[in-house]
């Protein structure tokens, strides 16, 4: 097999300042921060900078300047200045979308074709779609006189940085709320940058507040009694530990956890055109995502075609420098996530998968893995089973729709799901039947930020996007009595 060889086009890194240590983004201003901990660009293990570990001073002090911006000013602003701001946080962001492209891709390993045309554009056009809420609200049925919950607290992880940053905070200010957020401690870098950003649009002081710190700041954040609203997204076992947390209490939670969606490919699907779909379901940011594509079913009687075109296709997939422009699969985030991947992938062995890579040379320093795939798995194997959150699939076969179903719908998740068929009465069958909240057809992996996104089971509650994400940063008169017994 001949894979053309191609000239590193690198993509510059001097559009980047990066500081040698950050503290909080409290107030409008950054703080000095206590106590450090590195991020690290995973491709090389490049100590990048020093961030800041939150701690509940830390916390205090944002919450608080939440609640005064909240009251004094975000609150009391008509929707159509919010919406100024909003729009004016989406051009800053389009000006610097090369910026943002670099230090993502320095911060997190995901390939720059990626986060130059996909992350920092769909960043910007949450701010943008949600700018335009903001002075419709009374008008679209979200309830009886909708308004804002007041301070969120928001949890991010670091497959998305920037992206589910902008998931946060977009709808969440459009609705009037103010908030305090924490990145993953991974990947803080563009969160920062976006700090700036808010600076630059003169965006008012308290409105947004960014924490950074490790899952003790987060939990710290979730138990801190002046948040109103909480919005997560990340493992299953952090969700569950939120929602225990705030079970007593009114606090409201959208939780975006994970997933194992079934891609399924019925015997009349294009194949060529369902190959690329497969690819693209689990392979892009080398499959550190929640709605991957991450169990392939198969009907029985087109697997070996279907296999052999996606080997041959996978062998063509470029593994290397994020910074290349030819690069298809970047570095795993971390050594953690790396030895998760590694840990799921030898079960797969012993469970008796069969597992192929395609010859590929990976780099010697960094943290990486082959774009890989299991076939001859089970329903009853781990890696059918658990999310692996890497650059590995999981095939199954079937041979009758409803068996197809079955199989697809035999997990706790229910995040998103894909269905490849030449036939638009069979896609709008399985989509009926499939128990998923996403549902992509003869696609996979798009999105858009007017377009809803949440899982059903396991995989969350609530969803991100669209009006339905609205409805998260919004309670209406009838409903609810805020904290401390105050009615709002
Ligand atoms: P995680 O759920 O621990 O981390 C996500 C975010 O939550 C980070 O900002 C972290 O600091 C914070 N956090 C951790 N513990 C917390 C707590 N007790 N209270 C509040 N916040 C807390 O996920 P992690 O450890 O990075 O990845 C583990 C696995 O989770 C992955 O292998 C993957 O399977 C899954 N995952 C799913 C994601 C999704 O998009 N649904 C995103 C990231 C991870
Ligand atoms: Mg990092």
């Amino acid at each position: 097999m001949t894979t053309f060889e191609y000239a590193p086009a690198l993509e510059s890194r001097s559009i980047v300042t990066i500081d040698s240590e950050y503290g909080h983004f409290i107030n409008g201003s950054f703080t000095k921060g206590k106590n450090h901990f590195p991020t690290l660009d995973p491709s090389s293990e490049e100590i990048l900078s020093q961030i800041a570990l939150g701690g509940a001073d830390d916390v205090d002090a944002a919450v608080d300047a939440a609640r005064i911006a909240y009251q004094s000013v975000w609150s009391k602003m008509s929707g159509r200045d919010r919406g100024k701001y909003l729009y004016r946080i989406a051009r800053i962001m389009q000006e610097r979308a090369r910026e943002f492209a670099v230090l993502e891709t320095l911060d997190n390993g995901k390939p720059i074709r990626e986060s130059r045309d996909v992350d920092v554009p769909l960043a910007a056009a949450h701010f943008f779609y949600h700018a335009g809420w903001a002075d419709k609200l009374d008008y679209a049925a979200l309830g009886k006189a909708p308004h804002p919950h007041g301070v969120a607290g928001q949890i991010i992880p670091w497959n998305f940085p920037l992206l589910m940053l902008s998931w946060k905070i977009a709808p969440a200010l459009a609705a009037g709320n103010t908030v305090v957020l924490k990145p993953a401690e991974t990947t803080s870098l563009t969160a920062l940058l976006f700090a700036q950003v808010c600076q630059q649009a003169e965006l008012p002081a308290g409105v947004v507040n960014i924490v950074t710190g490790n899952g003790q700041t987060g939990a710290t954040l979730v138990n801190h009694p002046g948040i109103d609203k909480i919005a997560f997204t990340g493992s299953t076992e952090v969700g569950k530990a939120i929602a225990r947390a705030i079970a007593p209490t009114s606090i409201k939670a959208t939780l975006e956890l994970g997933g194992k969606a079934a891609n399924i490919v019925f015997d009349d699907a294009p194949i060529d055109e369902c190959v690329e779909g497969i690819v693209n379901g689990i392979f892009f940011n080398q499959g550190h995502v929640c709605c991957a594509g991450s169990r392939l079913l198969l009907q029985e009687n087109i697997a070996d075609e279907v296999l052999a075109k996606l080997k041959v296709r996978m062998a063509k997939i470029r593994v290397g420098n994020p910074l290349d422009k030819n690069t298809d699969l970047g570095a795993i985030n971390s050594r953690e996530q790396l030895n998760k991947i590694q840990e799921l992938s030898t079960v797969g062995d012993a469970e008796g998968a069969e597992r192929w890579s395609p010859e590929c040379t990976l780099p010697g320093t960094g943290y990486w893995f082959p774009p890989t795939i299991f076939t001859g798995v089970t329903q009853a194997h781990r890696i059918a089973q658990e999310e692996i959150f890497g650059p590995v699939l999981s095939v199954l076969t079937f041979r009758t729709p409803a068996e197809a179903i079955e199989k697809a719908n035999n997990t706790p998740y229910g995040l998103s799901a894909g269905v490849w068929s030449e036939k638009g009465s069979r896609i709008l069958w399985a989509s009926q039947k499939l128990k998923a909240g996403v549902i992509w057809a003869n696609t996979f992996n798009k999105f858009d930020p007017a377009s809803p996104f949440g899982g059903y089971k396991e995989s969350g509650w609530g969803r991100e996007g669209g009006r339905h994400g609205l409805t998260g940063y919004l309670k209406s008169a009838d409903e609810g009595v805020k904290k401390g017994g105050e009615n709002e």
